[in-house]
């Protein structure tokens, strides 16, 4: 099945560019070259991973290492290590769990299962505090979703466009990309209802500022629920992940909005939870509570895989009924992991150093934005941070060639990022970033962008 071209447009770094074709013929050695070939035959081939673009032997720290021994500062991440990759203290609790009870059959309580559930409770912000556990962020997402659908007898959904939720079906439907939900990832779910998102630089509601936008989305959100009396949760990233910042007073205003309609607010921080933005959830950033909330990503440490439905205690309403019936949903490892890492995170105050190096890394990029014309719109929260690269400053228009071309060049120069919508740079370091660390970074991505630029020209 054919692709339209707004989805190879609308992603800078998938794995089928000429640019990617042609930094592997300069980068990959022998070796490398024999295991991608292996990769590419076992797997079924999909967009944004297999074919690969590169093979890495090592994981530590802020580093990942290829085969050839190259070391790259990872700055995506796939945003699972917060804590930074193979954290010792984390590797040890995991093996202390494994020998002393690696697993737990679902009628049994463990103790690592139940400390993590209350640990949960207890940092998570208002009354939240009823947790299921699945060994993905997707499936926790459609859980959330029945636990609304239960509580309020509705069955529909509200979500952004341009959003992501998770690959599978129910997730998708609530996503808002094309590359996962379109094609033959349909027919979707069906009620999954959209609305465009706020967005201050492109606002799909054609306002100019993020206040404006903020206002013209809620105003939407409200719109459609006065007219659907079957929504049962809006679910939204409460720090949009391209990333966008919510405006002041957004999400008060669409918590109320909810209320008024009878509707939940289910918030998806797989990526933003424990940490990423500076404080320990990203929606402790506009002060509002929403009934249910999704971890994942990072909660396993970068080992382990599990995610994390944390519920309003009076959504307890569907106990007749199996909403995340998942084989791991106790699973003693995986739980003792996620609590070792919230534990990480708190005793090496890990939250704190994430916003104050993302304090700096803004300041920085205000002062590169003023010498670099090809820099648009920069925005950030913590250690989520996004770097608008445009074509011209008046027309915004999205210059997604010179971002592919400085993922490259940052590539070379030994730093990994990811793009997202084609043009912006998205920087996701782990919370245990150094400033000295951001500041390589941020030089290697001027150099990159200056380096880019002039090949360009010639
Ligand atoms: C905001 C958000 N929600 C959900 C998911 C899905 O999580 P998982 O890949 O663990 O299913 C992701 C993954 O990237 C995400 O970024």
């Amino acid at each position: 099945m054919t692709k339209p071209s707004a989805i190879a447009e609308s992603e800078g770094d998938t794995n089928r560019t000429d640019r990617r074709a042609a930094w592997q013929a300069g980068s990959l050695d022998a070796t490398t070259r024999r295991l991608l070939a292996r990769d590419s035959d076992a797997f079924l081939h999909q967009s944004v991973s297999t074919p690969c673009l590169n093979a890495i032997v090592r994981a530590e720290g802020i580093w990942i290492e290829d085969a050839a021994g190259r070391r790259y500062m990872d700055f995506h991440g796939n945003n699972v290590h917060h804590v930074g990759y193979g954290h010792p203290r984390l590797k040890r609790a995991v093996a202390e769990q494994m020998d002393a009870l690696p697993f737990a059959p679902r009628r049994y309580a463990c103790e690592p299962a139940v400390a993590l559930a209350e640990k949960l409770g207890a940092i998570t912000p208002g009354n939240l505090g009823k947790v299921l556990f699945t060994t993905g962020g997707s499936d926790a997402v459609e859980v959330a979703v029945k636990v609304a659908r239960a509580a309020t007898g509705r069955h529909k959904t509200l979500s952004f466009w341009d959003a992501f939720h998770g690959a599978g079906t129910g997730s998708a439907a609530m996503s808002g990309e094309m590359l996962f939900r379109s094609g033959p990832a349909g027919p979707m779910v069906a009620g999954a209802l959209h609305v465009a998102p706020f967005g201050g630089y492109r606002c799909p509601y054609g306002t100019d500022g993020a206040e404006a936008s903020g206002r013209a989305c809620a105003r939407m959100i409200d719109y459609v629920l006065a007219r659907d009396p079957d929504v049962a949760a809006l679910v939204a990233e409460p720090t949009r992940a391209v990333p966008y910042i919510p405006p002041p007073g957004f999400w008060a205003e669409v918590r109320r909005i909810c209320d008024r309609h009878g509707v939940l607010l289910i918030f998806d921080e797989i990526p933003t939870g424990l940490g990423k933005t500076g404080r320990m959830f990203s929606c402790e950033h506009d002060g509002v509570v929403p009934d249910i909330l999704v971890i994942g990503k990072g909660l396993g440490g970068g080992i382990l895989p599990i995610a994390a439905v944390i519920a309003d205690p009076r959504l307890d309403v569907g106990g007749d009924w199996a909403f995340g019936h998942y084989t791991h949903e106790k699973n003693p490892v995986t739980t003792r992991a996620a609590l070792e890492t919230i534990r990480i995170i708190e005793e090496e105050d890990l939250v704190a150093n994430a916003a104050r190096v993302g304090v700096l890394a803004l300041d920085r990029l205000a002062a590169m934005k003023e010498r670099c014309p090809a820099i648009g719109d920069i925005r950030g929260r913590g250690c989520l941070i996004g770097i608008e690269l445009v074509r011209d400053r008046d027309t915004r228009e999205p210059d997604g060639d010179l971002a592919e071309a400085v993922l490259y060049r940052a590539l070379d120069a030994g730093l990994s990022f990811k793009t997202t919508m084609g043009n912006v740079l998205t920087l996701t370091p782990p919370l245990t970033v150094t400033p000295a660390e951001m500041a390589t970074a941020l030089d290697i991505v001027e150099t990159a962008i200056g380096g880019a630029e002039g090949a360009r020209r010639t």
